[in-house]
């Protein structure tokens, strides 16, 4: 049976990094990811981890006065959004789908935060939402939406070997 949905425990910031540095080499050039979660969840973390999974050496911060951020040197481009500071009228001002009907932007890979400001959802996405874990770190539940498909068992195991302390 195909997984299109799976929890992973990230008992700390190393482990939401390996996390996101693994998901270049599952993800297809013009994904999109959608991220979820409360206030210091984890969104910006994983985000770096996936600009060092595509060999980007420039520093990821949230974008707060730009709208996209935008890493050109890696393997793929990678387009970093924060909707947190954005009214919903603001965000639709913004031709956000550019960053995934890849219509006048090269395809990468797009990272949105607080996505759940989204007017509207692309038809294919990863969606990762990270909660607080009552002991430690954190959990990471990754959805699969439409199109896009990948092993999330592979990505899995992968996962657990770089984190052998996690059962
Ligand atoms: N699995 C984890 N366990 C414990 N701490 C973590 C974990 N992942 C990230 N952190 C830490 O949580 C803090 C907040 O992380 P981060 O800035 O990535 O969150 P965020 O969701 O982007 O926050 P914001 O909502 O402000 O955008 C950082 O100090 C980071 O190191
Ligand atoms: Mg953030």
């Amino acid at each position: 049976m195909v997984l299109h949905s799976v929890l992973i425990s990230l008992p700390d910031k190393k482990a939401t990094r390996h996390l996101g540095k693994l998901l270049p080499k599952y993800l297809p050039p013009g994904s999109v990811i959608l991220l979820e979660g409360d206030l210091g969840a984890g969104k910006t973390t994983l985000v770096q981890g996936i600009g060092e999974g595509l060999g980007i050496e420039e520093p990821i911060v949230s974008p707060t006065f730009t709208l996209v951020n935008e890493y050109t040197e890696g393997r793929l481009p990678l387009y970093h959004i924060d909707l947190y500071r954005l009214q919903p009228s603001e965000i639709e001002e913004i031709y956000i789908e550019n960053y995934w009907e890849w219509l006048e932007v090269k395809p990468g890979i797009t990272a949105i935060e607080w996505s759940d400001r989204l007017p509207y959802k692309p038809s294919d996405y990863l969606d990762i939402c990270l909660t607080y874990n009552l002991d430690r770190g954190r959990i990471a539940k990754l959805l699969l939406v439409g199109k896009l498909n990948f092993s999330l068992e592979d990505l899995n195991s992968e996962l657990r070997i770089l984190n052998p302390e996690e059962k």
